[in-house]
């Protein structure tokens, strides 16, 4: 089990993000872990959970020691702009994933990181006091007899992927990093100086669609983070939030 204490962890810290650093062997959520007062940056990981949270109420199944659990505090001054705070991280959490596996880590709108269509981590953006936690699950080390067998979001982990061990504690300083760099430049500016990045990475873009009661193509990611869809009515639609289903 590749190590996430805090004496491994803070030396590699190079940024803002990941102080106050804490590390638990297992909690219920690392949601949870942190105090409502903790300043930006704080980050908390486990090496398991026995009540992950997922998105929508659902749950969130680790293998213990095989995967990244981490839960860090930020405090923007737009916290309602949850949907495009979903994508900053996501495109975090994708560009991590593709410096691990050396191939190419999509985003599917909003909060989901896939490669080859398969999902490798997921984003849960909560409010609290303030303070937006966000949660960030990578599949790390899991085998494949220990992924969800989820037929809705067929899951990999990196080792799935590229047949080797991964050390979770790189694959957390590059997600922190990377999420640093992108939350500040959303921070000054919005999401624009992200747009075209996530187009390029973009899972949905071109196919077919649906997000509560629209159906249709996926056009691409707009300006403020809505998905824009090309509905079958022929009517282009924005979606500011929900679930992205791909039939088939
Ligand atoms: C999803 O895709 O549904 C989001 C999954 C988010 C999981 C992470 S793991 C660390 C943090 N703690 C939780 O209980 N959930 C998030």
């Amino acid at each position: 089990m590749s190590d996430l204490s805090a004496e491994r962890i803070e030396p590699l810290l190079r940024g803002r993000l990941g102080r106050p650093y804490l590390h638990v062997g297992e909690c219920d959520s690392t949601q949870q872990l942190l105090p409502p007062d903790s300043p930006e940056g704080a980050v908390a990981t486990a090496d398991h959970q026995t009540a992950g949270r997922g998105r929508r109420g659902r749950t969130w199944v680790d293998e213990p020691g095989a995967a990244l659990l981490v839960s860090i505090v930020l405090r923007p001054a737009k916290a309602s702009l949850a949907a495009e705070l979903s994508l900053v991280c996501a495109l975090a959490v994708a560009e991590a994933v593709e410096e691990a596996i050396g191939r190419p880590a999509g985003v599917k709108w909003p909060n989901d990181v896939v490669v080859e269509g398969r999902k490798v981590g997921g984003i849960l953006l909560e409010g609290r006091d303030g303070a937006v936690v966000c949660g960030i699950g990578v599949n790390v080390n899991q085998t494949a007899a220990s992924l969800p067998d989820d037929a809705r979001a067929p899951a990999a982990s990196l080792r799935t992927l590229t047949g080797r061990d991964h050390d979770r504690a790189a694959s957390l300083v590059e997600v922190l990093e990377h999420l640093e760099a992108h939350y500040d430049a959303w921070c000054a500016t919005g999401l624009e100086p992200l747009l075209q990045e996530l187009a390029r990475r973009d899972a949905l873009r071109g196919r077919q669609v649906r997000v509560g009661n629209v159906t249709g193509t996926a056009l691409g990611i707009a300006a403020d983070g809505r998905l824009r869809i090309r509905s079958d009515d022929g009517a282009e639609k924005l979606v500011a939030s929900g679930e992205a289903e791909v039939p088939g």
